[in-house]
């Protein structure tokens, strides 16, 4: 029979698509996509895009069918792999998720606190139907995920498709640390073997074996108090990522047994970070000014000279071999490890089975194989607990409509916790996310 893969990237207007694109070129021995379809429901910012999809392939991989539209049918129909990269809402409204807590001394951040809370309740709509459209057309594509806020949508989806296997959801930021984990040991990130718990954004590692078998978690925290931490690609990092990396040093110093995810630093630090951030421009303004900027002038002007000399889409490559990595080990069963979010049935002994949590996994062709990590100790417990129960809220104000439910939801969170602040934040969130919420009561 002849060879056929079609994926899909849904987000095909995003940022990160370029990347992803570049990616597939350095990629077609290992994952020989015949088709490739950008699917994005915004026809304006799919438009560039695309256009730069058709000539990178046509000068570097003719062979491949690579169209962009804004049909559900051409997106999804045979379709083997599904990228879901989706923002509802957009830069726009990661904006006033990150502004308007601010206004209210509590921290703004994409994924963490009052501002994850407004986007996932978003995304939670549009990641449903997405899921259903997928599989009105095919029943057995893999729907790899990487949607924030993450462990919302992971949650939403597992509530909402409880027997659906193919879905899995995913993160690069364990990557990303394990990547410059290796860096600061001068070590190759492809030798170390993690082992990690936690749920998404909200989780520790807790050794990093190297392949003789030793642990090298006690050195590298060494190597945090003593020299700081930066990402791998720190030369191609915005300085609010740099100070997000550095904080990890106080985190480790202060709770020294595991190193963390930085995004632990919003919960642990609220206070702090909520006075270190800029209330007149934030991470959204750096993407809007930086990334977007970049990526859609340079699609442009690719498209226009119809060449790619002198192009630079993306400032950083690596975040598309991570993706296109995932998908390989599933494609040729490669078992290679990766920290996925799974239901937890028992895999963190003494947290609830629904939790999604985000664990070690072996990852191949009958998707992820997670490790179990025994029972976890008081203080990651009651944290988790705490986390897992915000979550589990804004899921449940989403699917029941519950006003009382999302106010329960945010005052649990650790960077609000005063429930008359919680209900300001609310009712002000209530009326910015007007048409994307439904209706809480
Ligand atoms: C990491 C996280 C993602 C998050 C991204 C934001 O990669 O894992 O969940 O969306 O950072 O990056 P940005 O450059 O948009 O701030
Ligand atoms: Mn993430």
């Amino acid at each position: 029979m002849e060879h056929k893969l079609k994926i899909t990237i849904v987000g095909g207007g995003s940022t990160w698509t370029p990347g992803i694109l570049n990616a597939f070129i350095r990629h077609m021995n290992t994952l020989p996509v015949t088709e490739l379809v950008l699917f994005d429901s915004n026809a304006e910012r799919q438009a560039p895009i695309g256009e730069y999809a058709q000539l990178l392939f046509r000068l570097h991989a003719p062979e491949v069918k690579v169209t962009y539209t804004t049909s559900k049918d051409a997106a999804y129909d045979s379709v083997d792999f599904v990228m879901v990269q989706i923002r509802t809402g957009g830069y726009p409204m990661r904006e006033k998720d990150e502004k308007i807590p601010m206004e209210y001394g509590v921290l703004g951040q994409e994924t963490c606190g009052p501002g994850g809370f407004a986007y996932g309740i978003r995304s939670l709509k549009d990641m449903i139907e997405i899921v259903k459209d997928v599989r009105k057309h095919s029943k057995n594509a893999w729907i790899l995920n990487y949607t924030n806020p993450a462990a919302i949508v992971a949650y939403g989806l597992q509530r909402e498709f409880p027997d659906d296997k193919r879905i899995l959801n995913i993160c690069d930021q364990p990557i990303n640390l394990i990547n410059s984990f290796a860096k600061l040991l001068d070590v190759p990130a492809e030798s170390l073997e993690p082992t990690y718990f936690g749920l998404n954004h909200f989780g520790w590692f807790t050794h990093l074996y190297n392949q003789n078998g030793q642990d090298l978690l006690p050195l590298l925290k060494e190597r945090i108090k003593d020299k700081g931490f930066l990402p791998a690609d720190a030369a191609e990092r915005d300085p609010s990522w740099l100070d997000t990396y550095a904080l990890v040093q106080d985190m480790v110093h202060d709770f020294d047994e595991y190193v963390p995810s930085t995004y632990l630093q919003y919960y642990i630090y609220p206070e702090y970070k909520a006075s270190k951030l800029n209330p007149d421009y934030t991470r959204a303004n750096e993407v809007m000014d930086g990334r977007e900027k970049q990526v859609f002038s340079e699609c442009r002007r690719a498209v226009s000279q119809n060449s790619l000399d002198g192009i630079h889409v993306v400032k950083n490559e690596a975040h598309g071999d991570m993706i296109l990595s995932i998908a390989e080990a599933i494609y040729l069963n490669k078992n290679a490890y990766y920290i996925i979010m799974v239901k937890n049935e028992g895999i963190i002994e003494n947290l609830p089975d629904d939790a999604v949590v985000e664990v070690t996994c072996l990852l191949g062709s009958r998707g992820p194989k997670p490790f179990h990590t025994g029972p976890v100790s008081v203080f990651y417990k009651a944290l988790l607990e705490n986390q897992y129960a915000y979550e589990r809220l804004t899921c449940e104000a989403y699917f029941e409509g519950s006003y009382t439910k999302a106010l329960q939801a945010l005052t649990l969170n650790r960077t609000v916790t005063d429930a008359k602040k919680a209900r300001k934040i609310l009712d002000r969130l209530i009326e910015e996310n007007k048409g994307y919420w439904p209706k809480l009561t």
